[in-house]
């Protein structure tokens, strides 16, 4: 597997922006446990490793569903807490709801308004209008890890979280704002690993590609021990 990119991908004057702009609009941004910088460090020394961490398995369903990230049958189950991974892309700022659309995309911070010499700094070939709204998006299209190839559930297994990320002794990288894909439940293994793509809030993903998404839950479809799919009647 190729996409094997830890962290996310962003500048440091962008990192630096997306500080002030959290500051500004009084965004709370939880900072990460001891707990979740220990997981996350054993995470990064995984996919550092191997791309896709040794317990996972990728694996083609059917349905027109693309790829889905498993639990390998025989890994001791994930619990509750553990970190999966970072969401880990691209990230870049642009005028909202104007940025491509890629399946891939994660929104990290929306309706950010920009001074004139902000606009001219980061937009500048448009001209100021003081009402344009501006996002901060993440896009693992190109670039990403096996996050991904994770797919959406009304009823996940893992929730999106945003964390700042503090100077820690765990050798991570400070950030002051990251999505981290966490297990939000026990994962067992053979189930599949899924997220749901919109908060409460957002309904905006199928919306804009205009589809139902295929109701599954974690165990819909697992891996056996010859890590075959098997699609479990419940
Ligand atoms: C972030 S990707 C997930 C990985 C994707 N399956 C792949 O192979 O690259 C998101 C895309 O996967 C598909 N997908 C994910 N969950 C789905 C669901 N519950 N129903 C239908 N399509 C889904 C859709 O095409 C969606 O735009």
């Amino acid at each position: 597997m190729e996409f094997n990119l830890l962290r996310q991908e962003i500048s440091q004057e962008l990192k630096d922006f997306g500080a002030k702009k959290i500051k500004q609009h009084k965004i709370y941004v939880p900072r990460a446990t001891q707990k979740t910088l220990r997981s996350l460090a054993k995470v990064l020394e995984e996919i550092r490793q191997h791309g896709l961490p040794k317990y996972l398995v990728l694996k083609k369903l059917k349905k027109g569903l693309g790829y889905g990230i498993f639990l390998h049958p025989e890994a001791k189950p994930i619990l509750k807490g553990d970190v999966i991974a970072p969401y880990s892309g691209e990230v870049s700022l642009s005028p909202q709801n104007q940025s491509n659309s890629s399946d891939y995309i994660f929104s990290l911070l929306i309706d950010l308004h920009l001074t004139r010499k902000e606009q001219h700094f980061w937009d500048p070939k448009r001209c100021y209008h003081p009402r344009r709204l501006y996002s901060i998006d993440l896009d693992a299209c190109k670039k990403g890890n096996f996050t991904r190839f994770i797919n959406h559930s009304e009823k996940p297994n893992i929730e999106a979280k945003f964390l700042r990320i503090p100077k820690n002794s765990f050798g991570l990288l400070p950030a002051p704002f990251e999505v981290f894909y966490i297990a939000k439940k026990t994962i067992r293994p053979g189930e599949q690993l899924l997220v749901c793509y919109e908060g409460a809030e957002d309904k905006s993903y199928w919306g804009a590609l205009n589809i139902k998404p295929f109701p599954m839950t974690p165990k819909t479809f697992q891996i056996n021990s010859s890590l075959e799919i098997v699609e479990v009647l419940i």
